[in-house]
């Protein structure tokens, strides 16, 4: 038998929590080991441009959105390196919804799994990357994917966010796919000066106990610079994807993968 992908969403309501810094140096770590297609589900492209350090437009037309339309995601497979792919994204994402309820006429939570369906067989990894709302693209993720990552960035707006982003997880577990399961919760951000950050982390702990993953991103320069050296030819790669590298170790043992000491 084929061996498929498993497939791993990144979310959260909440703007601004590590999600497309995480899906995307988790993609180009996992690519290492491993074959990886990245998905930008977010029509901002924040991971496109992380990935590619190209200019969004450049993927007009070539992008998830059409894969979406099609089901099928070849034709849209933009290679970053040999291991690893990705399906990019613009602005026009965001009209997804409108054409899922105006121009499509079967299941409209599964499109995307449809979509996944025509290459699952080809990759080890599917990381998807979703916008900060609990919208149609972030359902339509969820409900093609074996797992799915809260990510919990310490802060109240946060913290408020994080029980009702669970509890649609819960949701699509029971109404479309019952394969989900929560790998568990990445907390992060941390500014190691604040005090009321650890709080913050200490409550989810208590909370939600051993669906924390024991490791917590810290808030860090080189980290937060991807965005404009990106993941490539740059030289601060190992202060920046340290925590991540940890991160990684424990997702994988997680999602049922044989790690390597
Ligand atoms: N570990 C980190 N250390 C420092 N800065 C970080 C770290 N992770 C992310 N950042 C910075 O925090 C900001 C938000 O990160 P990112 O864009 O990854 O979040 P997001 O959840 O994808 O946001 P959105 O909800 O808008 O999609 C960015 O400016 C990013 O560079
Ligand atoms: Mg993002």
């Amino acid at each position: 038998m084929t061996k498929k992908a498993k497939v791993i969403s990144f979310g959260i309501q909440k703007g601004g929590s590590s999600k497309t810094t995480t899906s995307g140096v988790v993609s180009y770590l996992l690519s290492q080991n491993y074959r990886v297609l990245a998905i930008d589900m977010d029509s901002q492209g924040n991971l496109t441009e992380l990935l590619t350090q190209r200019d969004i437009y450049d993927f007009h037309g070539k992008t998830i959105l059409e894969a979406l339309q099609k089901r099928d995601a070849n034709g849209y497979i933009y290679q970053v390196t040999d291991n690893l792919h990705l399906i990019g994204a613009e602005d026009h994402l965001a009209t997804f919804s409108r054409w899922l309820y105006g121009n499509y006429r079967g299941n409209q939570a599964l499109v995307m799994s449809d979509m996944l369906d025509t290459v699952r067989d080809k990759y080890d990894y599917i990381i998807i990357d979703t916008p900060p709302a609990l919208g149609d693209q972030t359902m339509n993720a969820l409900s093609a994917s074996d797992y799915v990552v809260a990510m919990f960035e310490a802060s109240k707006f946060c913290y408020s966010a994080l029980g009702r982003f669970l509890e649609s997880c819960v949701h699509v577990q029971t109404q479309v796919n019952p394969d989900l399961k929560i790998a568990g919760i990445l907390r992060g951000l941390i500014d190691a000066r604040r005090t009321d950050n650890k709080a913050l982390i200490d409550l989810v702990q208590q909370e939600y106990g051993d669906l924390c993953f024991k490791t917590i991103l810290i808030r860090n320069a080189a980290a937060g610079r991807l965005s404009i050296n990106g993941l490539f030819d740059n030289n601060e790669m190992n202060a920046a994807t340290r925590h991540y590298k940890l991160f990684v170790k424990e997702l994988l043992e997680r999602v049922g993968e044989t790690v390597q000491a």
